[in-house]
């Protein structure tokens, strides 16, 4: 059906979850990226810590292998994450200014994954989290960064004195990747509670529309990834035309959308919570499949066990025993 819905859309809709090559029970991934996930998202292989220990020197071997999955069973690959205020290598944040963060440490990284990992990459998540989650309507891009508190938008001495003070880290992380990834990967920006209309995704955008000013990069080659880490019990997401809403605007300047790393924590794992969480995640699929605009779903962690949310949290399509939950059950009538 995958391929059914992707002639209608016309254009491949890549709908799949995240893998490493250290999760357990191989044969069950095995399974079920042969059957059910079609696109494959590396969880931490392709983070900075992992590919640069060592300053200077490019170690793709964790990320090349979850990319390599991917191709086994004839699925897609999008790369997470090029910059990131978390999981950094141990000599970042390091005593060095921000001119050679900026203009030397993050352009050579940020060349080496992204050219590294070949042109096949459907989208990278070139900058991750760099919005504030104190923001209010109407902040520049640049007051939607600074409200981030994280390296490096403030040191980590505790001083609070910020190591960048303009956008250029961003900037820079873009010029590079546009220059070095594949002519039809999208570069995103990717955050989450994001997606409606308020104030931290309208940062988002604005961040976005910064990039593109600043850049040159058309908006045709850029995207903005939804996290969407919900939690049932408190809300906090997004009705099917709200997101509807955010991603039609996108869709008009030519930018994209993409849903890149669902999960949905319940405060029980009992009946009524888990069709509960089937029907948020069948209005977030709803929301991206009818989205000219949106071509790429990501489910955060396969099944319940392997969770970042925590095994109780129940967050995930697949129990621990990787048996399908109605959320599972919820896709698979769309797909
Ligand atoms: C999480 C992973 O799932 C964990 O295994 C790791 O310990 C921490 O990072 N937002 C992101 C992801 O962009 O990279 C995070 O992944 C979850 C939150």
């Amino acid at each position: 059906v995958l391929t059914q819905v992707s002639a209608k859309k016309g254009q491949t809709f890549h709908f799949g979850s995240t893998y490493d090559t250290y999760d357990a029970d191989q044969s069950w991934f095995d399974s079920i990226f042969q059957t059910f996930f079609k696109h494959v998202v590396s969880e931490n292989g392709c983070k900075w810590d992992a590919t640069e220990p060592t300053q200077g020197t490019s170690d793709l071997t964790e990320c090349l292998a979850t990319q390599s999955f991917a191709t086994t069973y004839g699925n897609s690959f999008r790369g997470h994450n090029t910059f990131w205020h978390s999981q950094t290598p141990s000599w970042l944040p390091g005593s060095f200014s921000a001119s050679t963060l900026v203009n030397t440490i993050i352009p050579q990284h940020v060349q080496a994954e992204i050219q590294g990992m070949g042109s096949s990459v459907t989208s990278w998540d070139v900058v991750n989290e760099v919005v504030g989650d104190g923001v209010s309507n109407g902040m520049t891009a640049l007051q939607c960064v600074q409200n981030k508190g994280d390296w490096p938008t403030v040191t980590s001495d505790g001083s609070g004195t910020p190591l960048v003070t303009d956008l250029s880290f961003i900037y820079q992380a873009f010029k590079t990747a546009y220059t070095y990834a594949g002519a039809n990967t999208r570069l995103a920006i990717n955050d989450y509670n994001t997606g409606g209309q308020d104030a931290k995704t309208a940062c988002v955008i604005a961040v976005l529309e910064s990039i593109h000013t600043n850049t040159s990069i058309p908006y045709d080659r850029l995207s903005i990834g939804f996290q969407s880490h919900l939690t049932a019990s408190t809300g906090g997401f997004y009705t099917k035309s709200a997101l509807a809403s955010t991603f039609s605007t996108l869709a008009a300047l030519g930018v994209d959308a993409m849903i890149t790393e669902m999960d949905i924590e319940v405060n029980a794992d009992n009946t009524a919570n888990l069709r509960y969480q089937a029907a948020i995640w069948g209005d977030y699929l709803d929301a991206c499949l009818y989205a000219s605009n949106c071509n790429e779903f990501i489910n955060w962690d396969p099944r319940d066990d392997l969770s970042w949310r925590g095994t109780s949290a129940a967050a995930t399509l697949f129990d621990s025993s990787g048996n399908p939950k109605p959320a599972a059950y919820e896709v698979a009538a769309r797909l």
